[in-house]
This record gives structure tokens, sequence and C-alpha cells, in this order.
């Protein structure tokens, strides 16, 4: 294991002396939070057999409606975003985009219009290839005419999809798309999954030109609706962190994929632990659930407010995993308030065990990098019954998890 203690601070320092040239549009200066429809409804297009699941308009209304009514909205969900399958087979004869004209009768702009009336942002998927990955019509060809309709649409977010297309030529193709969407003048949020697609291909990807051309961007595979895929990628970010987390900031993010709680393949304890693990990580929060079916407790874990402040905290910096022993794995990350150069931490305890009983561990607070001389004050960041305690760096730190669960904790320094 590398020195935990000297981690940290060289990756601050990292941070400070990298100056690049970045995306420069105003948006995503916390990670975006919002909904998306592929982990859960994926290509549903059978309106008649699965009418509460298809891909339709209908699906986006209802969604808009709980976000706007059930406190999604008031605790920082915003962008309703469509994914792959909402296109006809066909271009126009004009070339432009045109919307499945039997799931979406009353076409884009309505229910662009219908989103922001809810007072929601409007998220729009495409591919930079010559298909969307279920077949669709990709961009190349007519990328300015799909940047200037995503603008007449009042569109506010773009994910650019990376199927059908030469990794070699993303490098170049990406940034097109970027400056087409600047020179409409319209904001729009730019997602981009060219780095997914090169590192799967063994090529490295560049991360400087990331930050330049894009808001977020894919570092790995979709997330399925598992803890297996949860972990996976987690792993992946885990043993990447030195090459991937110094990219992340106000503006630019490294992406981990959806939200998968709410769904069939968590258990309560591990949809916790995704949602700590995606706010350490500073990663988008754009759940993909069925929000009318989602149960009080796992509502109750979306919008706790405590937890979502440490993902959008406004230093921006990504959390890394610290360690990992006896299959307990520790992840924090530095957060306001700072006092003296001195962060705060998020930090969280996962359990990748699978033995029954909660287990028992401690560590010694400096040596998961928290080395403030004056202290702790330590908060349970999910239970609000757990009373707040003092720590000092020398101090051991005691927690005991569930299998395949969580601890998460606010480690705010004391001046
Ligand atoms: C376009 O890019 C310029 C230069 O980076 C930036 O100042 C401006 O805000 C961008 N406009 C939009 C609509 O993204
Ligand atoms: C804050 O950090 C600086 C630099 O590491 C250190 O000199 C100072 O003593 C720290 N202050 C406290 C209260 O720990």
């Amino acid at each position: 294991m590398i020195h935990v203690r000297d981690l940290w601070f060289c990756l601050i320092v990292i941070n400070v002396f990298i100056k690049v040239h970045s995306l420069d549009n105003g948006l995503a200066l916390t990670p975006p939070m919002g909904w998306m429809h592929w982990q859960r409804f994926r290509c549903i297009t059978d309106c008649e057999k699965f009418p509460n699941e298809c891909i339709s308009e209908e699906l986006f209304m209802r969604t808009a409606d709980v976000m706007a009514a059930e406190g999604y909205a008031d605790a920082g969900y915003e962008y309703i975003i469509i994914d792959d399958c909402w296109m006809e087979k066909a271009r126009g004869e004009d070339g432009r985009l045109i919307a499945d004209r039997k799931r979406f009768p009353s076409g884009i702009k309505a229910l662009s219009d219908y989103i922001h009336a809810k007072g929601l942002k409007f998220g729009i998927y495409e591919d930079y290839g010559t298909y969307t990955c279920a077949g669709y019509p990709g961009v190349i060809g007519y990328m300015d005419i799909d940047a200037q309709t995503f603008a007449e649409w009042d569109v506010d977010y773009v994910k650019l999809d990376g199927c059908y297309a030469d990794i070699e030529d993303m490098d170049s193709g990406y940034p097109e798309f970027g400056r087409l969407l600047n020179a409409t003048g319209r904001p729009m949020v730019y997602s981009c999954s060219w780095p997914v697609y090169q590192e799967y291909q063994g090529k490295m990807p560049n991360y400087e030109a990331l930050k330049e051309h894009c808001n977020l961007w894919r570092n790995w595979g979709d997330i399925d609706d598992s803890w297996d895929s949860v972990t996976s990628i987690t792993d992946y970010f885990a043993e990447n962190q030195d090459r991937i987390q110094p990219h992340a900031a106000p503006g630019h993010w490294n992406d981990p994929d959806m939200l998968i709680l709410g769904n069939f393949g968590l258990s309560y304890d591990q949809s916790k632990a995704q949602m700590a693990i995606w706010a350490i990580l500073a990663a988008p929060l754009l759940m993909s659930a069925d929000m009318a079916t989602i149960s009080p407790d796992i509502k109750g874990i979306l919008q706790n407010k405590d937890v979502i402040a440490v993902n959008q905290d406004p230093l921006g910096i990504q959390g890394i995993r610290v360690s990992k022993e006896k299959n307990i794995e520790i992840w924090t990350r530095p957060i306001t308030p700072v006092y003296d150069g001195n962060h705060s931490y998020a930090v969280a305890f996962v359990s990748r065990r699978t033995d029954g009983a909660p287990y028992s561990i401690s560590s010694i607070v400096s040596e998961m990098g928290l080395k403030n001389k004056n202290g702790y004050t330590v908060t349970d960041l999910f239970d609000k019954t757990v009373q707040a305690r003092v720590v000092e760096p020398s101090h051991s730190f005691n927690v005991r998890v569930n299998p395949s669960g969580v601890k998460f904790f606010k480690f705010t320094a004391k001046p």
C-alpha cells in the first residue's frame, strides 16, 4: 500500500499545480444531479405490452411529476435525461432527428417545455457514431444540424455515447461536437462517453482534452442492477485513482454511471453503500429507477441532505480509497470547512465481507490521512441517533459495519 498519509497531500498539491484549460460553459460546477432512464428502462419500446415502462413522453412526464412533487427537486435533483431509443430509425428528409411518432406524439420540444414548467431541466441522448448503441441514427455527418436541433428543443444536457465509432476519431470528433453545441449559444452540459470506449480497447484516454471539452465523462462500463456491478465499478475507480482522481474539479467530473438504488438488485445496506461511495467520488447523482415505486427507506437515502452535501461539496475534490484490509475499505474525501489549510473529510467504511455478522474494525485517525492537530467533530451521516463525538489524530476510531454495508461519517475539522 502507498503511504496514505502522503497520498492526500500529493493529490491536493497536484490539483493546485495542474493548471489546465477546462470547459468554460459555466455548468456543472458541482456534479450534475437528476434522473436518466437507461439502467431501469433500457430500450423498452412496446407500449402496448409495457405501458408503464416503455420509453415514451409519458414516462418522462410522470417522472418529472414525482421529482417535483416528492422532494427530489428540492433535494437538488434537476435533470430529467432521455437515454437511447427515443428516435425514429430514420432521419427526416431535411436530415433532422425525429422522435418516435407513436411514443412521443407531442414531440420533444413539448416534452422539454413540460419538464421546464416543473422547474426541472431537460437532457437528451445521442451517439458519436453512425448509429446509437441500440441502432438509431448517430450524429456522424449531421453534427451541425443535431446541435442546432438540441438548442431549438431547449435541451440543457447532452449525453454523447460512443457506439459504432472509431476510437481514433473520437479525439477530434467529441471536441468538434462540443464546439457546435457551444456555437448554438445555449449552455448545455456535455457528457462524453469518449474515454470508456478507449479504455475498453486499450488506448489511454487524453484526460487533459476531456477536461477542456466535456463537463463529465464515463470512465468505465455500464452499471447493471447488482452489487457485483457496483463493486466492479468502485474497484476500477480505486485501482485507477492515481491517474483519474486529479482530473475531477468544478465543471468537469469522472462519471461512474447511474445510481441503481430503488430497483431490484441492491439491499438496503448496499443502497446506502452506493450512495456513500458516489458522494465520496464526486460522482454525478443520476437516479435510474421507477420513481413511483420507491420505498420510503430508499427515498430517505436518495434525499439524505448531509450525504448530498458531501457529493456537492464546493471544493469538488474527488475522494479515494485509502485502504482495503480484511475486506473493509476506507474511502475519504476532503471537503469544507477548511481551517488553516486543514480540510474536513467525509469518511466511508465499506464492507466487502459476506460473513454474516457485522464486522468491527479500528483505525488510527491520522493513518486515514486526517491530521488536523485540533481534531475533528464526527457525525454519522446516515444514523442521526448516533451522538457526535470528538476525535484527535492519534485516537483510534472504531466502527462496526454490516456485510456489504457502509458506515458514513463527516469529520469536521476543529479550528
Ligand atoms: C462557449 O465558449 C466560450 C469560451 O470558452 C464560453 O465563454 C461561453 O460561455 C460558451 N458558451 C456556451 C453557450 O457554452
Ligand atoms: C494545519 O495544517 C498545517 C499544514 O500542514 C499545519 O502546519 C497546522 O499546524 C495545521 N493546523 C492544525 C490546527 O492542525
